[in-house]
């Protein structure tokens, strides 16, 4: 299913433009994040394709429709969305009802329902009967992801889904999201973290002050220090070592060095252009 905004203007009060003409395409299946300092307006894009905000000028289509002919519950099935607070989504008293809670919402509760939400407890190993609210930030984030997964939506938009959580949390859920992806699923994913941006999109646009000023496949867009720095933004050590050793020696340039497509490859090839083996698996690998 297949995102697209066309000259998109937004704001949350007349007086204060916040997206000013955003245009960009996410395909079916693609996995695209979208990178920017705070105040970007990255939320606030994400906010107009789940519908909970219109544009004032432009179109947001999803699926070819414009959100504004687009139901509520229409666009909830074909767009599942994690907020940037997990706490603002988690309202039930316990994790069994909060994964029901989707599917009462949108009147589709019935037994496969309720199949989906056990086979989603066991998945995820989520104690049913906990109280979400007593849960750790790092468990409670896990479950509004998992009220996402378990309705098994087409697009899944996720708005810092990793901010807040430790090193394992964050691999958790990196490989639960990684894992909808591999199945099909579009994913549109908000991440400060440019390791985890590196390791797992396709695709990279970058916004500043409520445009989009640059995006590509995520190796060229992290190598490209100039748009980078232009929106206060710093790549992967990795990618500037991989830079720095290609300006020393050119002779590189033409070398797995430049052609390094996931940040293992980076760290193989600069290993090789120094001379040494690298051996180590990198952290986020070795975790899993
Ligand atoms: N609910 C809101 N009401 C008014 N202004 C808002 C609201 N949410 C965000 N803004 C403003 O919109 C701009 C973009 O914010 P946001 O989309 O949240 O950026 P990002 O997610 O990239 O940090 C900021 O200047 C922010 O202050
Ligand atoms: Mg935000």
């Amino acid at each position: 299913m297949t995102i697209e905004f066309r000259d998109v203007h937004a704001s949350y009060d007349a007086a204060t433009p916040i997206l000013r003409g955003v245009d960009f395409t996410v395909e079916d299946g693609e996995f695209v994040a979208f990178v920017g300092t705070n105040g970007a307006g990255k939320s606030t894009t994400m906010r107009l394709i789940n519908g909970l905000l219109k544009p004032e000028q432009g179109e947001v289509l999803v699926d070819g429709v414009p959100t504004t002919q687009l139901k509520t519950s229409e666009l909830a099935r074909r767009v599942g969305f994690l907020f940037q607070n997990p706490d603002s989504q988690i309202c039930c008293g316990t994790v069994r009802e909060e994964l029901l809670f989707g599917f009462r919402a949108l009147g589709c509760l019935d037994e496969q329902a309720e199949a989906r939400v056990d086979a989603v407890i066991d998945e995820f190993g989520f104690n049913p009967d906990d109280d979400p609210f007593l849960l750790n930030r790092g468990t409670r984030q896990l479950l509004a992801l998992a009220s996402i997964v378990v309705l098994d939506t087409p697009v899944v938009v996720l708005d810092e889904p990793t901010t807040g959580l430790d090193y394992r949390e964050c691999v958790k859920v990196m490989s639960i999201i990684s894992r909808l992806h591999q199945s099909g699923t579009t994913v549109i994913m908000v991440c400060h973290d440019m390791e985890v941006v590196g390791d797992f999109a396709e695709r990279v646009i970058v916004m500043s002050a409520g445009q989009v000023v640059a995006q590509g496949p995520t190796f060229d867009v992290l190598r490209d220090r100039a748009t980078l720095e232009a929106a206060s933004l710093v790549p992967p050590q990795i990618v500037d070592i991989s830079m720095a050793l290609g300006m020393m020696r050119p002779a590189l340039a033409s070398t797995p060095l430049a052609a390094a497509n996931t940040l293992d490859q980076m760290c193989d090839a600069v290993a090789a252009a120094v001379g040494a083996t690298y051996s180590g698996v990198r952290g986020l690998e070795e975790a899993r």
